[in-house]
């Protein structure tokens, strides 16, 4: 198989491999560890082998709110119709970093592409932490955040659109509320990197309202700079990875009048240390 980097900041594509093959897995785990996001192009499997694949890396964790595949409750769906507006995941955010544990990644698989336009980006935040002035690091070392499922999953957001057409469900089950170190020393790489999210995250313990909001925004701000990120752009048949601990991701919805259909399975993390 051929590694190739995908931009300066992280993620990595690669050639010509097989995940269904067990005596590669450990040259594409290598490079999930080295790039945090990695983009395996063209696999042609069914729902089977992304499991297999993804029980490899550990046990699965089966999403709470999105619609499942049918005969595959291990699987979520990532669909957006070509009738409607709302793509899931438009905002800049972290999965499940609401839960005490949040998971390790998730493995898309890209199942009905758009003609154009779909792609999903990737943010570092390892390369974001690095380039922070260190009296700042040392600052947010110090730090907790408290993130949350309610707002984005709870009964609030049973009239969005994700909501009203089923592929966003469960909303009673949003009752997740973790705190966790604001910057993280990541368990596979030993990188400091930042763990705060703008959908997730609701405040910086200990700061006034407006404290913890300013040095958010801030950190928001800081953190979508292009030369922390990467774009893959999906061919039907590509599996993506990325690693939920050391990353952001967001869907780009700019492909209104197509379908677009992923199927997605996250594999459950461990417990996460600060500085
Ligand atoms: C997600 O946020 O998990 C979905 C990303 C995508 O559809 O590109």
């Amino acid at each position: 198989m051929e590694i190739r980097p995908l931009t300066g900041g992280l993620g990595a594509e690669i050639i010509g491999a097989n995940i269904c093959d067990p005596n590669q897995f450990g040259d594409i785990q290598a490079a999930f560890s080295e790039f945090s996001v990695i983009v395996i192009r063209g696999q042609d499997i069914a729902p089977e082998d992304h499991l297999d694949f993804a029980r490899r890396f550990g046990p699965i964790n089966v999403n709470r709110f999105f619609k499942p595949v049918d005969g595959h409750p291990e699987i979520a769906t990532v669909l957006k119709e070509k009738d409607q507006k709302q793509a899931v995941g438009e905002g800049w955010h972290t999965d499940h970093s609401y839960d005490q544990i949040p998971a390790m990644g998730s493995i898309l698989h890209a199942i009905e592409i758009p003609p154009y336009g779909g792609d999903t980006l990737f943010v570092s935040m390892a390369a974001a932490y690095d380039a922070l002035s260190s009296p700042m690091q040392a600052f947010l070392g110090g730090l907790s955040a408290v993130h949350s499922s309610r707002h984005v999953f709870g009964a609030e957001t049973l009239t969005s659109e994700a909501a009203k057409t089923g592929r966003l469900g469960n909303a009673a089950a949003a009752t997740q509320d973790a705190r966790h170190p604001v910057v993280l020393t990541h368990p596979l790489s030993g990188r400091r990197g930042l763990f705060v999210n703008p959908v997730f995250t609701t405040h910086i313990e200990g700061l006034t309202a407006e404290e913890s909001e300013a040095v958010l925004r801030m950190l928001y701000e800081h953190c979508k700079q292009p030369e922390f990120q990467c774009r893959v752009r999906w061919q039907a048949g590509d599996i993506t990875m990325w690693d939920n601990r050391a990353t952001w991701h967001k869907a780009i919805n700019d492909y209104h009048g197509f379908r677009r259909l992923m199927h997605r399975i996250t594999v459950e993390g461990e417990a996460l240390s600060g500085v």
